[in-house]
């Protein structure tokens, strides 16, 4: 082998070296994780605490909910308007208009974001549910806003900050769903926001309707997309920080169990466990959140391109790869500029077995405009693998950690359901496969890791939030 190409491999080899995940890290990740999640009930000032949200969803479905409902779902990349109709046995139908989220909506204000939105929902009605508008009906909606969210009660809650790639500054602090009905009512548009879900709450929901103890109670939803997080049900008791009045009023009514949103993507900010590579660094430099969301961006689809991309560029920068492009305003803008190499493209690099990675070689000259030689698709693919090996490790925290929390396992015979949505659990090659070896190294165990079933929920956050509004009745 040539003396340059040992120097590249040499050095590919130490980068992925950075890249792995250690046994003893995710045993002190999930012990962490526990930690952080306990104190996060307790009070909401601690800063080193996950969020552990209460939401006001009080009770789980059993899959014998019946009603036809409008969900919209505004998550990292699409709008989506819903109508979900629960047939009452496990089943649901729905129709949907999907939009992808333009770029300038994300920067912009609050009142073009929301007219924009309540402008789709308009469409759909009038597409879809024509009838019932001449009949003069009034529709009740469930909202699913994927971002933290500060709740009182079921359909009002405050952004507490954007994350994946959002920036929408008027709007933080603000009760969204009043923003959304303000500009319904302003268009004229007979639809009444019922309620307010996270996307991982509506996932929990929609696959405890669907899979309802077909393999083991639906402890977790979790999301693995564009970005990450998870949500499940706890002990109203332990939700220390619940205002007296509400405990209360919850006793009152024989309610023992709240969902909790974890905002897991914002585990250990302060990085006492997860990895900080210096190319971990630079993208979360790059991001809209600098600082926080620390453990989303070693996890999630946005972040795991983009941290493939800085990688490349520093390869590019020591001379080991790209070597003929002579400066960096040569090189392809797509590589230079932070978030433009998707996870849909690693996950075409993560599998290719074509000769000389052929079907790789096509992929960067498309998306990147980026010439490669056999050599450095190798590497390319070496990174890939690396990043999302470590994704799907990392992944593998918080979901043992939950799981330990609430003594899932605890009994005899006992098998397990997490509800998964999210382009990168449903689509990268591998990565739930990957997520349980990691689960089989915690304190979980092999025996653990068996008896545990992911899911896809597909639609999940969508046709939950129809749930919740409807719980909302
Ligand atoms: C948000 C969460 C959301 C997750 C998955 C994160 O960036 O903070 O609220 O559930 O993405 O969409």
């Amino acid at each position: 082998m040539p003396a340059v190409n040992k120097k590249l491999q040499t050095r590919a080899n130490q980068v992925c070296k950075c890249f792995e995940v250690s046994q003893d890290l995710i045993l002190r990740g999930v012990d962490y994780f526990i930690d952080s999640c306990e104190r996060g009930l307790e009070t909401d000032d601690d800063p080193t605490a996950l969020m552990m949200i209460p939401t006001y969803v009080t009770s789980i479905p059993t899959g014998h909910e019946q009603g036809v409902l409008l969900a919209v779902d505004l998550g990292g990349t699409n709008f989506r308007v819903v109508s979900v109709t629960l047939k009452g046995d496990h089943t649901f139908s729905l129709v949907q208009a999907k939009s992808p989220i333009p770029l300038d909506m994300m920067s912009g204000t609050s009142a073009m974001l929301f007219q924009w939105m309540s402008e789709k929902i308009d469409k759909f009605l009038k597409t879809h549910h024509s009838d019932s508008l001449k009949e003069g009906n009034n529709f009740k909606m469930g909202f699913t806003f994927s971002f933290p969210v500060k709740q009182k009660s079921l359909n009002s809650g405050t952004l507490t900050r954007w994350t994946k790639g959002f920036d929408v500054s008027d709007c933080v602090g603000k009760d969204v769903v009043a923003l959304l009905q303000e500009h319904l009512d302003a268009l004229k548009v007979p639809v009444t926001v019922g309620a307010l879900a996270n996307d991982t709450v509506g996932t929990l929901l929609a696959r405890s309707y669907t899979g309802a103890n077909k393999e083991g109670e639906t402890i977790i939803g979790c999301i693995f997309g564009t970005g990450t997080n998870g949500a499940y049900a706890e002990d109203v008791s332990k939700i220390k920080k619940l205002p007296e009045d509400v405990r209360k009023h919850l006793k009152e009514a024989g309610v023992t169990q709240m969902v909790i949103n974890t905002e897991w993507g914002s585990f250990d900010n302060q990085m006492k466990i997860l990895p900080n590579t210096k190319w971990d660094q630079v993208v979360d430099k790059n991001s809209s959140n600098p600082g926080v969301h620390i453990f989303e961006k070693r996890v999630s689809g946005l972040y795991m391109g983009e941290t493939l991309r800085v990688v490349l560029f520093d390869l590019w920068k020591e001379g080991l790869l790209f070597k003929d492009y002579a400066t960096e305003e040569a090189l392809p803008h797509r590589l230079t500029t932070p978030f433009n190499l998707d996870t849909e493209a690693m996950s075409l690099f993560e599998i290719d077995d074509s000769t000389g990675l052929k079907a790789s070689e096509l992929k960067l000259q498309q998306m990147l405009r980026l010439p490669t030689t056999t050599e450095e698709r190798l590497v390319i693919q070496q990174l890939t693998r690396a990043i999302a090996h470590r994704s799907a490790y990392l992944a593998a925290i918080p979901i043992s950690a939950l799981l330990m929390k609430v003594g899932a396992f605890d009994g005899h015979h006992v098998e397990v359901d997490v509800g998964a949505d999210g382009s990168v659990v449903e689509f990268y090659p591998g990565y739930r496969t990957m997520m349980r070896d990691a689960v089989s190294l915690t304190q979980l165990g092999p025996k653990g890791e068996r008896r545990l079933h992911i899911n896809i929920s597909k639609d999940g956050s969508s046709v939950g939030a129809a749930l919740c509004a409807l719980s909302e009745e």
